[in-house]
């Protein structure tokens, strides 16, 4: 049996072929990212030299652990930005032939605490045929993991039932769609106009940046994304991506 939250009633789709901003203001959010992420290092290497320097004395003074703690925090910030950085090139070349479902099941998982904690309740309703799409696993994973997360956090917002989110897969004969649906607080229509311009959020703790990555990563694969909303009653957020054709 199929079950599913989705709404039915009177709702607005969009389709977003190209985000609402002249083309000329859109700027490489994950180039930018990197130069900074890049730039935060130099700042960082002097940083560590002085601390360094500085440790002996502290040793003398009998305070040589808080040389250790922040020495340890330096090259914790110097592992996050490494980690991103090899993220952001990983994203860019490493095609491979993926099952939709496998990648969906270990995504359910994922969010599995998070969502039993939060009372939502994660259905899927995967097309009985395995899809294989050619993609990066990382980059699927950040756009189905960013889609979920808002999801989650839009029912948050309305908590005013018990939560849902369904996860549905099908095809057609040259893509595969995932749609995530929820029943949560919906978009109004000032919201639809911005969604994918980076840092726009309504969320006092958002950064706004989810969606235009997401945006970057599937209008790389030659993709779509698409929204149908009806405020307070929910979304659905549709990706759809080409299959895999063995003749490219
Ligand atoms: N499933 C959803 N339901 C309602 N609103 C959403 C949903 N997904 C995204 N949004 C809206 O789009 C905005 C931008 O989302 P995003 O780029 O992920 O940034 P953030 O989540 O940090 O706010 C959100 O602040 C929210 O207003
Ligand atoms: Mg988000």
């Amino acid at each position: 049996m199929i079950r599913t939250n989705e709404f039915q009633s009177e709702s607005l789709t969009i389709e977003i072929g190209e985000t609402n901003f002249a083309k000329e203001q859109l700027f490489d959010i994950r180039k930018h990212a990197a130069e900074l992420a890049h730039e935060i290092r130099n700042p960082l290497t002097t940083i560590q030299g002085f601390l360094e320097l500085l440790k002996p004395t502290l040793q003398d003074m009998g305070r040589g652990e808080y040389a250790d703690i922040a020495l340890n925090e330096i090259e914790r910030v110097n592992d996050i930005i490494n980690h991103f950085l090899n993220d952001i090139k990983r994203n860019q070349c490493n095609k491979e032939l993926l099952s939709i479902n496998e990648i969906l099941i270990n995504i359910v998982r994922l969010f599995e605490s998070e969502s039993k904690v939060k009372n939502i309740e994660l259905l899927t309703d995967f097309s009985e045929e395995d899809i294989q799409i050619s993609i990066d696993k990382n980059a699927l994973k950040q756009v189905l993991i960013n889609l979920i997360k808002n999801a989650i956090e839009a029912i948050e917002e309305n908590c005013t039932h018990t939560g849902f989110i369904t996860i549905r897969t099908e095809k057609n004969e040259q893509q595969v769609f995932i749609h995530i649906i929820d029943n949560g607080c919906g978009m109004s229509s000032d919201t639809i106009n911005q969604l994918f311009t980076p840092f726009y959020t309504t969320k006092t703790n958002g950064t706004g940046i989810g969606l235009s990555v997401c945006k970057d990563i599937i209008d790389y694969y030659k993709g779509t994304i698409s929204i149908v909303t009806d405020q307070n009653k929910g979304s659905k957020i549709t990706v759809a991506l080409p299959l895999h054709n063995e003749n490219h």
